[in-house]
Protein backbone atom coordinates (compact mmCIF):
# COMPACT_ATOMS: atom_id res chain seq x y z
CA UNK A 1 0.00 0.00 0.00
CA UNK A 2 2.65 2.26 0.62
CA UNK A 3 4.38 1.70 -2.57
CA UNK A 4 0.72 2.91 -4.37
CA UNK A 5 0.23 5.69 -2.16
CA UNK A 6 3.55 7.15 -2.80
CA UNK A 7 3.28 6.53 -6.95
CA UNK A 8 -0.37 8.21 -6.33
CA UNK A 9 0.94 11.17 -4.99
CA UNK A 10 4.26 11.60 -6.69
CA UNK A 11 2.91 11.19 -10.46
CA UNK A 12 -0.09 13.07 -10.08
CA UNK A 13 -3.11 10.43 -9.29
CA UNK A 14 -4.27 10.85 -5.54
CA UNK A 15 -3.32 13.54 -3.20
CA UNK A 16 -3.99 14.41 0.64
CA UNK A 17 -7.33 16.62 -0.01
CA UNK A 18 -6.49 19.83 2.01
CA UNK A 19 -2.83 19.79 2.27
CA UNK A 20 -1.91 23.27 2.31
CA UNK A 21 -3.69 23.64 5.36
CA UNK A 22 -2.24 20.29 6.96
CA UNK A 23 -4.46 18.27 5.52
CA UNK A 24 -8.07 16.77 6.42
CA UNK A 25 -8.29 13.26 7.99
CA UNK A 26 -9.25 10.63 4.86
CA UNK A 27 -9.49 12.94 1.79
CA UNK A 28 -8.23 13.00 -1.16
CA UNK A 29 -8.22 14.60 -4.16
CA UNK A 30 -7.72 13.02 -7.15
CA UNK A 31 -4.98 14.76 -9.78
CA UNK A 32 -4.04 14.54 -13.27
CA UNK A 33 -3.71 11.60 -13.85
CA UNK A 34 -5.79 10.09 -11.19
CA UNK A 35 -9.38 12.49 -12.71
CA UNK A 36 -8.04 10.56 -16.24
CA UNK A 37 -8.28 7.15 -14.96
CA UNK A 38 -10.99 8.05 -12.64
CA UNK A 39 -13.11 9.01 -15.99
CA UNK A 40 -11.98 6.11 -17.70
CA UNK A 41 -13.38 3.61 -15.35
CA UNK A 42 -16.67 5.68 -15.09
CA UNK A 43 -16.72 6.09 -19.24
CA UNK A 44 -16.22 2.41 -19.80
CA UNK A 45 -18.53 1.32 -17.50
CA UNK A 46 -21.11 3.70 -18.64
CA UNK A 47 -20.45 2.32 -21.90
CA UNK A 48 -20.71 -1.02 -21.46
CA UNK A 49 -24.05 -1.10 -19.07
CA UNK A 50 -25.80 1.97 -20.56
CA UNK A 51 -24.83 2.36 -24.13
CA UNK A 52 -24.35 -0.68 -25.33
CA UNK A 53 -27.54 -2.01 -24.06
CA UNK A 54 -31.19 -1.39 -24.56
CA UNK A 55 -32.36 -1.84 -21.28
CA UNK A 56 -30.77 0.07 -19.11
CA UNK A 57 -31.56 3.79 -19.18
CA UNK A 58 -28.92 7.09 -17.74
CA UNK A 59 -29.86 9.19 -14.73
CA UNK A 60 -28.20 12.16 -13.19
CA UNK A 61 -29.89 13.14 -9.95
CA UNK A 62 -30.05 15.61 -7.46
CA UNK A 63 -27.33 14.98 -4.37
CA UNK A 64 -29.76 16.51 -1.70
CA UNK A 65 -33.32 14.87 -1.57
CA UNK A 66 -36.11 16.01 0.10
CA UNK A 67 -35.44 14.50 3.98
CA UNK A 68 -38.73 12.20 3.83
CA UNK A 69 -37.48 10.17 1.10
CA UNK A 70 -34.67 8.69 3.88
CA UNK A 71 -37.61 8.53 6.20
CA UNK A 72 -39.09 6.19 3.65
CA UNK A 73 -36.26 4.45 2.37
CA UNK A 74 -35.11 3.26 6.02
CA UNK A 75 -31.95 5.22 5.88
CA UNK A 76 -33.09 7.03 9.19
CA UNK A 77 -33.91 4.33 11.39
CA UNK A 78 -31.33 1.80 9.81
CA UNK A 79 -28.41 3.06 8.25
CA UNK A 80 -26.26 3.19 11.51
CA UNK A 81 -22.97 1.71 12.83
CA UNK A 82 -22.87 0.30 16.70
CA UNK A 83 -19.96 2.93 18.12
CA UNK A 84 -18.22 2.50 21.06
CA UNK A 85 -15.78 4.40 22.96
CA UNK A 86 -12.78 3.36 24.85
CA UNK A 87 -13.35 4.27 28.82
CA UNK A 88 -9.28 5.06 29.33
CA UNK A 89 -8.94 6.82 25.39
CA UNK A 90 -12.16 8.03 24.73
CA UNK A 91 -11.07 6.84 20.86
CA UNK A 92 -13.71 5.83 18.95
CA UNK A 93 -14.76 2.29 16.77
CA UNK A 94 -17.03 1.01 15.12
CA UNK A 95 -17.81 -1.77 16.98
CA UNK A 96 -17.40 -4.56 13.99
CA UNK A 97 -14.45 -3.85 13.39
CA UNK A 98 -13.41 -4.89 17.42
CA UNK A 99 -14.55 -8.81 15.77
CA UNK A 100 -17.64 -7.61 17.76
CA UNK A 101 -20.42 -9.04 15.75
CA UNK A 102 -23.11 -7.52 13.98
CA UNK A 103 -25.99 -5.60 15.55
CA UNK A 104 -29.47 -7.75 16.06
CA UNK A 105 -31.68 -4.97 16.00
CA UNK A 106 -32.32 -5.23 19.45
CA UNK A 107 -28.51 -4.60 20.30
CA UNK A 108 -28.39 -7.88 22.41
CA UNK A 109 -26.08 -9.75 20.64
CA UNK A 110 -23.68 -7.02 21.70
CA UNK A 111 -24.45 -6.56 24.99
CA UNK A 112 -23.40 -9.81 25.73
CA UNK A 113 -20.15 -10.11 23.70
CA UNK A 114 -19.49 -7.01 25.86
CA UNK A 115 -19.81 -8.65 29.45
CA UNK A 116 -18.51 -11.70 28.40
CA UNK A 117 -14.82 -11.10 28.01
CA UNK A 118 -12.09 -8.21 28.07
CA UNK A 119 -10.42 -6.34 24.66
CA UNK A 120 -7.70 -4.52 24.84
CA UNK A 121 -8.19 -0.91 23.17
CA UNK A 122 -6.09 -0.89 20.06
CA UNK A 123 -5.46 2.87 20.12
CA UNK A 124 -4.59 2.98 23.92
CA UNK A 125 -3.88 -0.78 24.68
CA UNK A 126 -5.32 -0.39 28.20
CA UNK A 127 -8.36 -2.94 28.68
CA UNK A 128 -10.40 -0.36 31.52
CA UNK A 129 -13.57 -1.46 28.82
CA UNK A 130 -16.05 -0.35 26.07
CA UNK A 131 -18.65 1.85 26.35
CA UNK A 132 -22.16 0.16 25.32
CA UNK A 133 -22.71 0.35 21.66
CA UNK A 134 -24.96 2.83 20.25
CA UNK A 135 -26.71 3.55 16.82
CA UNK A 136 -24.70 6.14 15.22
CA UNK A 137 -26.32 7.57 11.83
CA UNK A 138 -23.96 7.50 8.80
CA UNK A 139 -25.85 10.10 6.84
CA UNK A 140 -24.02 14.19 6.99
CA UNK A 141 -26.94 16.12 8.18
CA UNK A 142 -26.73 20.08 6.64
CA UNK A 143 -29.47 22.98 6.75
CA UNK A 144 -31.19 23.97 3.43
CA UNK A 145 -32.24 27.86 2.84
CA UNK A 146 -31.19 30.92 4.73
CA UNK A 147 -30.79 29.42 7.80
CA UNK A 148 -28.18 29.05 10.59
CA UNK A 149 -29.67 27.13 13.66
CA UNK A 150 -25.90 26.21 14.89
CA UNK A 151 -25.60 30.05 15.04
CA UNK A 152 -29.16 30.78 16.69
CA UNK A 153 -28.10 28.00 19.35
CA UNK A 154 -25.38 29.15 20.09
CA UNK A 155 -26.57 32.84 20.78
CA UNK A 156 -29.83 31.16 23.04
CA UNK A 157 -26.99 29.46 24.63
CA UNK A 158 -24.94 32.70 25.50
CA UNK A 159 -28.87 34.35 26.31
CA UNK A 160 -29.45 31.40 28.51
CA UNK A 161 -25.85 31.94 30.82
CA UNK A 162 -26.72 35.33 31.07
CA UNK A 163 -30.04 35.00 32.20
CA UNK A 164 -29.16 32.24 34.72
CA UNK A 165 -26.29 34.81 35.96
CA UNK A 166 -29.05 37.57 36.18
CA UNK A 167 -31.56 34.66 38.02
CA UNK A 168 -33.97 36.21 35.26
CA UNK A 169 -36.78 34.31 35.55
CA UNK A 170 -39.14 35.66 32.68
CA UNK A 171 -36.05 35.90 30.56
CA UNK A 172 -35.26 32.14 30.63
CA UNK A 173 -39.38 30.97 30.18
CA UNK A 174 -38.37 33.14 26.57
CA UNK A 175 -35.55 30.98 25.35
CA UNK A 176 -37.74 28.01 25.96
CA UNK A 177 -39.72 29.55 24.01
CA UNK A 178 -37.33 30.55 21.52
CA UNK A 179 -35.71 26.88 22.09
CA UNK A 180 -38.90 25.06 20.47
CA UNK A 181 -38.83 27.41 17.88
CA UNK A 182 -35.41 26.69 16.94
CA UNK A 183 -35.83 22.72 17.15
CA UNK A 184 -38.83 23.16 14.53
CA UNK A 185 -36.62 25.59 12.69
CA UNK A 186 -34.12 23.01 12.18
CA UNK A 187 -36.67 20.08 11.31
CA UNK A 188 -37.85 21.87 8.64
CA UNK A 189 -34.53 22.88 7.23
CA UNK A 190 -32.65 19.82 8.20
CA UNK A 191 -31.50 17.82 4.84
CA UNK A 192 -28.68 14.61 3.99
CA UNK A 193 -26.31 14.31 1.45
CA UNK A 194 -27.29 11.01 -0.21
CA UNK A 195 -25.19 7.93 1.30
CA UNK A 196 -25.82 5.88 -1.85
CA UNK A 197 -27.05 6.76 -5.42
CA UNK A 198 -29.61 4.36 -5.34
CA UNK A 199 -32.40 5.97 -4.15
CA UNK A 200 -33.01 8.68 -6.58
CA UNK A 201 -33.84 5.84 -8.96
CA UNK A 202 -36.62 4.56 -6.85
CA UNK A 203 -37.62 8.00 -6.30
CA UNK A 204 -37.43 8.81 -9.80
CA UNK A 205 -38.92 5.85 -11.43
CA UNK A 206 -42.50 6.74 -12.49
CA UNK A 207 -40.64 9.38 -14.78
CA UNK A 208 -38.35 7.50 -16.02
CA UNK A 209 -40.85 4.47 -16.81
CA UNK A 210 -43.34 7.20 -17.79
CA UNK A 211 -41.13 9.52 -20.33
CA UNK A 212 -39.44 6.34 -21.88
CA UNK A 213 -42.41 3.97 -21.84
CA UNK A 214 -40.21 1.21 -21.18
CA UNK A 215 -41.45 -2.54 -19.87
CA UNK A 216 -39.71 -4.95 -17.58
CA UNK A 217 -37.34 -6.07 -17.31
CA UNK A 218 -34.93 -2.15 -17.51
CA UNK A 219 -32.83 -0.85 -15.43
CA UNK A 220 -31.58 2.73 -14.24
CA UNK A 221 -28.22 3.80 -14.27
CA UNK A 222 -26.61 6.10 -12.38
CA UNK A 223 -22.76 7.46 -11.33
CA UNK A 224 -22.44 9.78 -8.65
CA UNK A 225 -21.00 10.86 -4.83
CA UNK A 226 -22.06 9.30 -1.86
CA UNK A 227 -21.54 10.31 1.43
CA UNK A 228 -21.18 8.38 4.98
CA UNK A 229 -20.26 9.83 8.04
CA UNK A 230 -17.74 6.44 8.63
CA UNK A 231 -16.67 6.04 12.18
CA UNK A 232 -13.16 4.67 10.84
CA UNK A 233 -12.34 5.73 7.47
CA UNK A 234 -8.95 4.45 5.92
CA UNK A 235 -6.89 2.68 4.19
CA UNK A 236 -6.20 5.04 1.50
CA UNK A 237 -8.95 5.48 -1.02
CA UNK A 238 -11.00 1.95 0.58
CA UNK A 239 -12.73 3.90 3.02
CA UNK A 240 -14.18 7.50 2.97
CA UNK A 241 -16.31 9.62 4.05
CA UNK A 242 -16.84 11.01 0.47
CA UNK A 243 -16.57 8.45 -2.44
CA UNK A 244 -18.20 8.05 -5.93
CA UNK A 245 -20.70 4.48 -6.95
CA UNK A 246 -21.48 3.52 -10.35
CA UNK A 247 -25.37 1.55 -9.38
CA UNK A 248 -27.64 -0.03 -11.51
CA UNK A 249 -31.43 -0.57 -10.70
CA UNK A 250 -32.50 -3.23 -12.35
CA UNK A 251 -36.81 -3.89 -12.12
CA UNK A 252 -37.72 -7.21 -13.00
CA UNK A 253 -41.21 -9.16 -12.08
CA UNK A 254 -40.77 -11.27 -8.66
CA UNK A 255 -40.92 -14.39 -10.20
CA UNK A 256 -37.50 -13.43 -12.22
CA UNK A 257 -35.37 -12.34 -9.32
CA UNK A 258 -33.14 -15.48 -9.08
CA UNK A 259 -32.41 -15.61 -13.06
CA UNK A 260 -31.79 -12.19 -13.06
CA UNK A 261 -29.59 -12.13 -10.03
CA UNK A 262 -27.48 -14.81 -11.55
CA UNK A 263 -27.45 -12.81 -14.52
CA UNK A 264 -26.10 -9.48 -12.93
CA UNK A 265 -23.38 -11.94 -10.90
CA UNK A 266 -21.79 -13.50 -13.98
CA UNK A 267 -21.93 -9.14 -15.49
CA UNK A 268 -20.03 -8.29 -12.54
CA UNK A 269 -16.83 -10.84 -12.54
CA UNK A 270 -16.73 -9.99 -16.72
CA UNK A 271 -16.69 -6.58 -15.88
CA UNK A 272 -13.22 -7.08 -13.33
CA UNK A 273 -11.93 -9.06 -16.13
CA UNK A 274 -12.50 -6.15 -18.31
CA UNK A 275 -10.64 -3.58 -16.53
CA UNK A 276 -7.93 -6.06 -15.28
CA UNK A 277 -8.76 -7.37 -11.75
CA UNK A 278 -8.61 -10.95 -10.75
CA UNK A 279 -8.37 -11.51 -7.11
CA UNK A 280 -12.23 -11.04 -6.88
CA UNK A 281 -13.99 -13.41 -4.75
CA UNK A 282 -17.54 -13.96 -3.81
CA UNK A 283 -19.12 -13.98 -0.34
CA UNK A 284 -22.99 -14.75 0.04
CA UNK A 285 -23.53 -12.80 2.79
CA UNK A 286 -25.53 -14.46 5.52
CA UNK A 287 -29.25 -12.81 6.98
CA UNK A 288 -28.72 -10.90 10.23
CA UNK A 289 -25.14 -9.37 8.53
CA UNK A 290 -27.12 -8.18 5.28
CA UNK A 291 -28.15 -4.33 4.95
CA UNK A 292 -31.99 -3.95 5.85
CA UNK A 293 -33.34 -3.92 2.55
CA UNK A 294 -31.68 -7.30 1.08
CA UNK A 295 -33.24 -10.65 0.89
CA UNK A 296 -30.08 -11.74 -0.63
CA UNK A 297 -26.78 -10.04 -0.96
CA UNK A 298 -23.57 -11.60 -2.29
CA UNK A 299 -20.35 -9.30 -1.99
CA UNK A 300 -17.58 -9.73 -4.09
CA UNK A 301 -14.45 -9.15 -2.12
CA UNK A 302 -10.63 -8.26 -3.27
CA UNK A 303 -7.07 -9.13 -1.24
CA UNK A 304 -6.15 -5.83 -0.54
CA UNK A 305 -3.07 -5.16 0.81
CA UNK A 306 -4.87 -4.83 4.34
CA UNK A 307 -7.07 -8.35 4.25
CA UNK A 308 -9.95 -9.31 1.99
CA UNK A 309 -12.65 -6.55 1.96
CA UNK A 310 -15.87 -5.80 -0.24
CA UNK A 311 -14.99 -4.49 -4.02
CA UNK A 312 -18.51 -4.31 -4.97
CA UNK A 313 -22.39 -5.80 -4.22
CA UNK A 314 -24.86 -7.27 -5.42
CA UNK A 315 -28.58 -7.26 -3.60
CA UNK A 316 -31.84 -8.48 -4.68
CA UNK A 317 -33.71 -5.69 -2.69
CA UNK A 318 -37.32 -7.09 -3.44
CA UNK A 319 -39.88 -4.69 -3.76
CA UNK A 320 -38.89 -3.00 -0.89
CA UNK A 321 -37.98 0.20 -2.16
CA UNK A 322 -40.57 0.74 -4.21
CA UNK A 323 -43.07 0.03 -2.06
CA UNK A 324 -41.95 2.72 0.53
CA UNK A 325 -42.00 5.34 -2.27
CA UNK A 326 -45.20 4.64 -3.99
CA UNK A 327 -48.41 4.70 -2.44
CA UNK A 328 -49.95 2.79 -5.32
CA UNK A 329 -48.17 0.05 -7.55
CA UNK A 330 -46.48 2.04 -10.28
CA UNK A 331 -46.00 -0.30 -12.89
CA UNK A 332 -48.70 -1.71 -14.91
CA UNK A 333 -48.29 -4.96 -17.31
CA UNK A 334 -48.91 -3.97 -20.68
CA UNK A 335 -50.20 -7.39 -21.38
CA UNK A 336 -52.22 -8.41 -18.48
CA UNK A 337 -53.33 -5.08 -17.21
CA UNK A 338 -52.58 -5.86 -13.85
CA UNK A 339 -50.71 -3.47 -11.67
CA UNK A 340 -47.72 -4.52 -8.97
CA UNK A 341 -44.78 -3.31 -7.73
CA UNK A 342 -41.78 -4.29 -9.64
CA UNK A 343 -38.84 -6.17 -7.65
CA UNK A 344 -34.84 -5.10 -8.05
CA UNK A 345 -32.41 -6.66 -8.45
CA UNK A 346 -29.12 -4.04 -7.62
CA UNK A 347 -25.36 -4.45 -8.26
CA UNK A 348 -23.30 -1.97 -7.31
CA UNK A 349 -19.59 -0.64 -7.84
CA UNK A 350 -17.57 1.78 -5.54
CA UNK A 351 -15.62 4.14 -8.00
CA UNK A 352 -12.68 4.78 -5.62
CA UNK A 353 -12.93 0.85 -4.41
CA UNK A 354 -12.29 0.00 -8.69
CA UNK A 355 -9.51 2.78 -8.62
CA UNK A 356 -7.00 1.20 -5.78
CA UNK A 357 -7.91 -2.54 -6.78
CA UNK A 358 -7.00 -1.85 -10.44
CA UNK A 359 -3.74 0.36 -9.16
CA UNK A 360 -2.98 -2.81 -7.16
CA UNK A 361 -2.94 -5.30 -9.78
CA UNK A 362 -1.45 -2.92 -11.98
CA UNK A 363 1.53 -2.14 -10.13
CA UNK A 364 4.87 -4.31 -10.62
CA UNK A 365 8.35 -3.51 -9.39
CA UNK A 366 9.57 -7.27 -9.90
CA UNK A 367 12.37 -5.74 -12.22
CA UNK A 368 14.49 -3.68 -10.50
CA UNK A 369 15.38 -0.94 -13.26
CA UNK A 370 11.50 -0.19 -13.75
CA UNK A 371 8.29 0.58 -12.30
CA UNK A 372 5.09 -0.40 -14.19
CA UNK A 373 1.81 0.19 -13.95
CA UNK A 374 0.22 -2.80 -16.36
CA UNK A 375 -2.80 -1.07 -17.01
CA UNK A 376 -5.50 -2.05 -19.55
CA UNK A 377 -5.11 0.09 -22.89
CA UNK A 378 -8.67 1.13 -21.78
CA UNK A 379 -7.86 2.98 -18.63
CA UNK A 380 -4.05 4.33 -18.84
CA UNK A 381 -4.80 8.05 -18.61
CA UNK A 382 -2.51 8.38 -21.26
CA UNK A 383 -2.27 6.05 -24.43
CA UNK A 384 0.77 6.96 -26.13
CA UNK A 385 3.45 9.62 -24.91
CA UNK A 386 5.45 11.12 -27.75
CA UNK A 387 9.23 12.17 -27.77
CA UNK A 388 11.76 14.36 -29.98
CA UNK A 389 15.25 11.94 -29.93
CA UNK A 390 16.95 15.29 -27.96
CA UNK A 391 14.90 18.70 -27.07
CA UNK A 392 17.76 20.79 -28.59
CA UNK A 393 17.13 20.02 -31.74
CA UNK A 394 14.83 22.28 -33.22
CA UNK A 395 14.28 20.01 -36.40
CA UNK A 396 13.89 16.84 -34.69
CA UNK A 397 11.36 18.99 -32.02
CA UNK A 398 9.45 20.25 -35.17
CA UNK A 399 8.51 16.68 -36.27
CA UNK A 400 7.57 15.16 -33.01
CA UNK A 401 5.11 18.08 -32.41
CA UNK A 402 3.49 17.35 -35.41
CA UNK A 403 3.11 13.56 -35.08
CA UNK A 404 1.91 14.74 -31.10
CA UNK A 405 -0.29 17.39 -32.76
CA UNK A 406 -1.74 14.85 -35.02
CA UNK A 407 -2.08 12.02 -32.68
CA UNK A 408 -3.94 14.11 -30.38
CA UNK A 409 -6.58 14.12 -32.52
CA UNK A 410 -7.55 10.86 -31.42
CA UNK A 411 -6.08 9.78 -28.80
CA UNK A 412 -5.08 10.97 -25.64
CA UNK A 413 -1.82 11.63 -25.83
CA UNK A 414 1.13 13.32 -23.54
CA UNK A 415 4.02 14.96 -24.84
CA UNK A 416 8.14 14.45 -23.17
CA UNK A 417 11.34 16.13 -24.06
CA UNK A 418 12.80 16.10 -20.63
CA UNK A 419 15.73 14.17 -19.88
CA UNK A 420 17.17 11.03 -21.91
CA UNK A 421 14.72 8.84 -23.30
CA UNK A 422 15.59 6.07 -20.53
CA UNK A 423 14.22 8.13 -17.91
CA UNK A 424 11.52 9.20 -20.18
CA UNK A 425 10.06 5.39 -20.55
CA UNK A 426 10.66 4.75 -17.03
CA UNK A 427 8.56 7.36 -16.33
CA UNK A 428 5.87 6.82 -18.90
CA UNK A 429 5.95 2.92 -17.79
CA UNK A 430 5.44 3.86 -14.10
CA UNK A 431 2.23 6.11 -14.94
CA UNK A 432 1.19 3.30 -17.41
CA UNK A 433 0.86 4.40 -20.71
CA UNK A 434 0.98 1.81 -23.30
CA UNK A 435 2.91 3.06 -26.05
CA UNK A 436 6.21 6.15 -26.62
CA UNK A 437 6.71 7.17 -30.22
CA UNK A 438 10.82 8.45 -30.67
CA UNK A 439 10.74 10.66 -33.45
CA UNK A 440 14.90 10.30 -34.01
CA UNK A 441 17.48 11.82 -36.99
CA UNK A 442 16.10 8.82 -39.27
CA UNK A 443 12.90 9.75 -38.68
CA UNK A 444 13.60 13.05 -40.60
CA UNK A 445 14.42 10.45 -43.96
CA UNK A 446 12.42 7.20 -43.82
CA UNK A 447 9.16 9.58 -42.40
CA UNK A 448 8.90 6.53 -39.75
CA UNK A 449 8.73 6.65 -35.86
CA UNK A 450 9.59 4.09 -33.05
CA UNK A 451 7.08 2.76 -31.16
CA UNK A 452 7.67 1.21 -28.01
CA UNK A 453 5.55 -1.12 -26.24
CA UNK A 454 5.29 -0.26 -22.33
CA UNK A 455 4.68 -4.04 -21.34
CA UNK A 456 6.93 -6.67 -23.78
CA UNK A 457 9.89 -3.22 -24.40
CA UNK A 458 9.88 -4.31 -27.88
CA UNK A 459 10.45 -1.25 -30.65
CA UNK A 460 9.18 -1.37 -33.57
CA UNK A 461 9.53 0.69 -36.57
CA UNK A 462 6.17 2.41 -38.19
CA UNK A 463 5.30 5.25 -40.86
CA UNK A 464 3.95 8.13 -39.93
CA UNK A 465 1.01 8.16 -42.46
CA UNK A 466 0.48 4.80 -40.57
CA UNK A 467 0.96 5.55 -37.65
CA UNK A 468 -2.77 6.51 -36.41
CA UNK A 469 -4.28 3.44 -37.59
CA UNK A 470 -1.53 1.07 -36.51
CA UNK A 471 -2.03 2.46 -32.79
CA UNK A 472 -5.85 2.07 -33.04
CA UNK A 473 -5.32 -1.31 -33.96
CA UNK A 474 -3.00 -2.26 -31.03
CA UNK A 475 -4.78 0.40 -28.43
CA UNK A 476 -8.20 -1.58 -29.38
N1 LIG B 1 -26.96 1.02 -2.89
C1 LIG B 1 -26.30 -0.05 -2.22
C2 LIG B 1 -25.10 0.37 -1.51
O1 LIG B 1 -24.84 1.55 -1.35
P1 LIG B 1 -23.01 -0.53 -0.23
O2 LIG B 1 -22.45 -1.92 -0.17
O3 LIG B 1 -23.25 0.19 1.04
O4 LIG B 1 -24.35 -0.67 -1.08
C3 LIG B 1 -21.84 0.00 -2.49
O5 LIG B 1 -22.07 0.35 -1.16
C4 LIG B 1 -20.35 0.14 -2.84
O6 LIG B 1 -19.91 1.46 -2.56
C5 LIG B 1 -19.43 -0.77 -2.03
O7 LIG B 1 -19.35 -2.07 -2.56
C6 LIG B 1 -18.12 -0.02 -2.13
O8 LIG B 1 -17.47 -0.31 -3.36
C7 LIG B 1 -18.55 1.44 -2.16
N2 LIG B 1 -18.44 2.06 -0.82
C8 LIG B 1 -19.29 1.96 0.21
N3 LIG B 1 -18.87 2.69 1.27
C9 LIG B 1 -17.71 3.27 0.89
C10 LIG B 1 -16.78 4.16 1.53
N4 LIG B 1 -16.99 4.62 2.76
N5 LIG B 1 -15.68 4.55 0.85
C11 LIG B 1 -15.47 4.13 -0.43
N6 LIG B 1 -16.31 3.30 -1.09
C12 LIG B 1 -17.42 2.88 -0.45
Amino acid sequence: MDKIVSLCKRRGFVFPGSETYGGLANSWDYGPLGVELKNNIKNLWWGKFVHQREDVLGLDAALIMNSRVWRASGHLENFSDALIECKSCHQRFKAEDLGYQKDDQSGNTFLKIFTDGNRNCPNCGKDIGFTSPEKFNLMFQTFIGPTDPLNNLFSLWLDFQKSEKNKDKFGKEKISEEINNLFKNIMETLVFLRPETAQAMFVDFKNVLDSSRKQLPFGVAQIGKAFRNEITPGNFIFRTREFEQMEIEYFIKESEWEKSFDYWREQMFLWAKDIGIKKMHEFEVPEGERAHYSKRTIDFEYDFPFGRKELYGLAYRGDFDLRNHFKNPPYRDPETNEEFWPHVIEPTWGVDRTILAVLLEAYDDSNKERIVLHLKSSLAPFKIAVFPLLRNKPELVEGARKVFKDLKKSFSVTWDDRGNIGKRYFSQDEIGTPYCVTFDFDSLNDKAVTVRDRDTMEQERVAISELPDYLEAKLS
